[in-house]
């Protein structure tokens, strides 16, 4: 045993001096006493299951390698025999890929071969080293054994590896840290917070992703760690040369993933953790919301505002005060008195609605939820079996243990009358860290219990969970109570693998120039931690946004697959529970409006300008979307990801790709008039003028008030549509814009369907593919088709760039056609059936 000393200055700091190491006889006593825990001397390694091996050792803890493919390993360190293998972010679909794995033993160490990578185990102690195989590379290397603390007091309390780095080594993911893209040189913790008016740097923010990528010597690895306890990652911020993670109890249980490409760690991330469905088409359009939006006359104003402005929207959000005095699942009966009637005009009107449903469950006898819960013991309790009981919006509420199957499969049907009856289009899941108001610590006391389904367990280990296991609980509800429809789920706290069954959103953001930087990041760095479908409060929920703020916002979030305007209006003392009441006295007093409208006529036109542009873009944004769930690869993504050799795509780091084909230059701040840009190698267009740049240049551009640079890679082929009002008018549309970017070379893939349901599981999609070639100045456009859904198209509008003279021919499957044909500046358009085959520009 050894005494605990002085608080270290970080939880993995040198252990205390050891004064009492095995001395059970000496009477003295202390606060607590602990021990450390080591996998010791390596004396055999064995295959204890398919591809599978664990080491025989002589020290407490036992290591355990099992490797899922050629680049993937999971390394699961145990203290004693290993317990229930269960994990809440692992894809219950993924499965190891069979591989040949080569076992060896050396001198002083095991090793196991892949085809692309070395695993050595230390004999003297267990440390570990991956190198890539073909270069001899190290990607990671421990400097210390594994490590785990116990005390007698409390158990377990860590778990931690430290692995060599260097200053150059860049370190990307780990969800929604709002900080530089490259979190070189910071420590971080993961423990889901109410966060409300975070600022850049917070340690802990709404959700646990801990998930990262290393770039090292140009090759790239990521470290996934599905420990649901708090967790701690240091990239180098201690010391210059070491990268530490720990956990706050629980097993060391991580994939080692190897790339050596961004893309290729990002796609098998996805594959353990898993994508979500295809998000309804209406989820892709423009949402507004605001806290709150009541009574009914003044919903149906803003939709009215949005049609007769021509501002294209498709979804309104209900906060908070639409419920019965914050009870889920109910109406504000004075405010709403008729929601059937009101959501079915609404949806005539092309607007879907999305209203709010909390986890904190109000105490009322008289309340059916409430009741339920309590009868068939469904809430969090504290060790002595009572209820878990504590303020947020309600002054008391209880909270459904959501890690109990039990919980979840009755919490699923409670959205019946809603979204059944009412005709309410999707669900926001708030507070679910769970946030507690009142108390500092912002939620439960660590001993509450948790069934953590069917293991009992306390907060410390379901903390992290508690968010990801309420979105799975509604998501899975909802799929039941409506099995033709795609669910639309918006949550707030979430845990890797969130995304098969939530949208997220960052939260609760700030109107200012810094925010409007830290969200583009947030967005992108979500996305490449498994999160494609994130998006912002657009001008920010905290304060309010200046005019130009708002439109700079809305022109980025063009590219947020969740692109909506939310703001906390006057609700000022939000955050630390205001009274209903109160709310709406200052609501209905002064109404600090945050709609797209809210700054006078030459910033509507621009606001209008980039919602508009959002619908033209959708059959690209939808068909980026369905990319990604079938490669795994990010829908947003950083410059470097594109050329992860080229120090100057690290250094641009504000730029980020949008699918494949996009490269987008976000204006965050203010008053910019030009700035610097980078287009790494290839060639590229200018969105806006057509006009050809070639890449691995800096340059400075123009910067307009109503549009931020945008280049299209050479070879694209950009699907866009005409202007609509919503998404409902789009399935009307006869004609699509097909934008073909020549180039050598080039394919790209447009994507559409009924965008609901599950049509395209059956079929009912069409993929269409364009080749596009250029040889001595004559293009050919070629494409293929895939999928028997019969598209409203009729007709597509061909947009030819990059010519470099007229051309004398164009030639449509063989024929030569003479009309239907157009010059313009720098382009070429020919209108031809949707379903042509080849177009020949000589
Ligand atoms: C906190 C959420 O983050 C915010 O978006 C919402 O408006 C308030 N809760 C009120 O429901």
């Amino acid at each position: 045993m050894t005494k605990l000393t002085k608080k270290p200055r970080h939880a993995y700091a040198p252990d205390p001096k050891v004064t009492f190491e095995g001395d059970t006889v000496n009477t003295a006593r202390y606060d607590d006493v602990y021990n450390i825990h080591r996998i010791g001397k390596v004396t055999d390694l064995v295959e204890t299951g398919k591809q599978t091996y664990t080491a025989i050792s002589d020290g407490k803890a036992n290591l355990h390698l099992q490797f899922w493919s050629d680049d993937v390993v999971r390394i699961r360190i145990t203290l004693g025999k290993p317990g229930r293998d269960f994990s809440y972010g692992m894809d219950p679909a993924a499965q190891p890929t069979s591989i040949k794995v080569t076992r060896k033993e050396g001198k002083k160490a095991y090793g196991l071969s892949t085809g692309t990578i070395r695993l050595e185990i230390n004999k003297a102690d267990g440390r570990l080293k991956i190198t890539d195989k073909a270069t001899q590379s190290v990607i990671q290397e421990y400097t210390e054994p594994f490590y785990a603390r116990t005390t007698v007091m409390k158990g377990l309390e860590q778990v931690r590896i430290q692995v060599a780095t260097d200053k150059k080594e860049g370190f990307f993911g780990m969800g929604d840290k709002a900080w530089d893209t490259d979190l070189q040189g910071t420590e971080w913790s993961n423990y889901n917070e109410d966060a409300f008016a975070y600022h850049r740097g917070r340690k802990t923010n709404y959700r646990t992703i801990p998930f990262y990528y290393g770039l090292r010597d140009g090759k790239a690895y990521g470290v996934f760690l599905d420990n649901t306890y708090r967790s701690h990652f240091d990239f180098n911020s201690t010391s210059d040369d070491l990268c530490t993670v720990w956990a706050d109890g629980g097993e060391m249980n991580y994939y080692f993933i190897y790339g050596p490409q961004l893309d290729d760690v990002a796609a098998r991330y996805h594959h353990l953790t898993g994508v979500p469905e295809l998000p309804p088409l209406w989820a892709m359009g423009f949402h507004q919301c605001r806290w709150s939006y009541y009574p009914e006359s003044r919903v149906r104003e803003l939709a009215g505002q949005f049609r007769s402005k021509r501002i294209p929207c498709d979804a309104i959000y209900l906060d908070i005060d639409y419920m019965d005095e914050y009870r889920c699942f109910t109406w504000d009966k004075k405010h709403f008195p008729d929601p059937k009637g009101m959501i079915s005009d609404l949806k005539k009107d092309g607007f879907h609605t999305v209203v709010m449903i909390d986890p904190g469950i109000r105490v009322d006898e008289n309340y059916p939820v409430y009741q339920q819960m309590i009868e068939h013991d469904y809430d969090c309790k504290r060790p002595n079996g009572n209820s878990m009981v504590g303020p947020v919006w309600p002054p008391e509420c209880v909270w459904p243990d959501y890690t109990n199957p039990a919980v979840r499969e009755w919490w699923g049907p409670l959205y019946r009358e809603l979204y059944n009856e009412q005709g309410v289009s999707g669900f926001w899941n708030d507070m679910n860290e769970p946030a507690m108001f009142k108390v500092n610590r912002l939620t439960f006391p660590d001993d509450i219990r948790h069934d953590m389904d069917g293991q009992p367990t306390d907060h410390k280990e379901a903390h992290n969970i508690y968010g990801l296991n309420m979105t799975r609980a509604s998501y899975d509800g909802l799929k039941k109570l409506q099995p033709a429809k795609r669910p639309f789920l918006l949550g707030r706290a979430s845990y890797s693998g969130g995304q098969r069954y939530a949208a997220l959103w960052t939260g609760d953001n700030i109107a200012s120039w810094e925010h409007l930087q830290i969200a583009n990041r947030q967005c992108i760095r979500m996305a490449i931690s498994g999160f494609s479908m994130v998006g912002t409060d657009i001008g920010g929920f905290v304060d309010d946004p200046t005019p130009e703020m708002l439109t700079r916002w809305l022109q980025l979030a063009v590219f947020h697959p969740l692109m909506r305007i939310h703001s906390m209006g006057n609700n000022a003392d939000g955050a630390a529970g205001v009274e209903a009441e109160a709310v709406k006295k200052a609501e209905a007093e002064d109404r600090k409006d945050q709609e797209p409208w809210a700054h006078g006529k030459e910033h509507t036109k621009r606001n209008r300008r980039a919602i508009e542009m959002r619908y033209q873009l959708l059959p690209y944004l939808y068909s980026s979307f369905k990319k990604h769930l079938e490669t795994g690869v990010p829908v947003l993504r950083n410059l470097f990801f594109y050329d992860q050799e080229d120090p100057q795509c690290r250094k641009f780091g504000d730029q980020f790709l949008y699918g494949d084909d996009l490269l987008v230059c976000p204006v965050l701040k203010e008053g910019m008039k030009s700035m610097a840009i980078y287009l790494p190698q290839g060639e590229w267009y200018d969105f806006w003028s057509g006009e050809h740049h070639t890449g691995t240049q800096k340059m400075k551009v123009k910067v307009k008030a109503d549009r931020m640079p945008i280049f299209v890679k050479a070879g694209t082929v950009l699907p866009t549509v005409d202007v609509v009002q919503s998404t409902q008018e789009m399935h009307e549309l006869s004609s699509l814009e097909l934008s073909v970017f020549a180039a050598e070379s080039g394919t790209s893939t447009f994507y559409w369907d009924a965008g609901e349901g599950y049509g395209h599981d059956a079929g009912q999609f069409t993929e269409r593919t364009y080749e596009v070639t250029r040889k001595k100045g004559k293009i050919a456009l070629r494409q293929t088709v895939r999928g028997s859904y019969n598209a409203s198209f009729q007709v597509a509008e061909v947009r030819f760039l990059g010519l470099t003279a007229p051309p004398s021919s164009i030639v449509v499957d063989g024929r030569q056609i003479t009309t239907g044909i157009y010059y313009g500046k720098k382009a070429v358009v020919v209108n031809v059936p949707f379903n042509f085959g080849e177009i020949l520009i000589n």
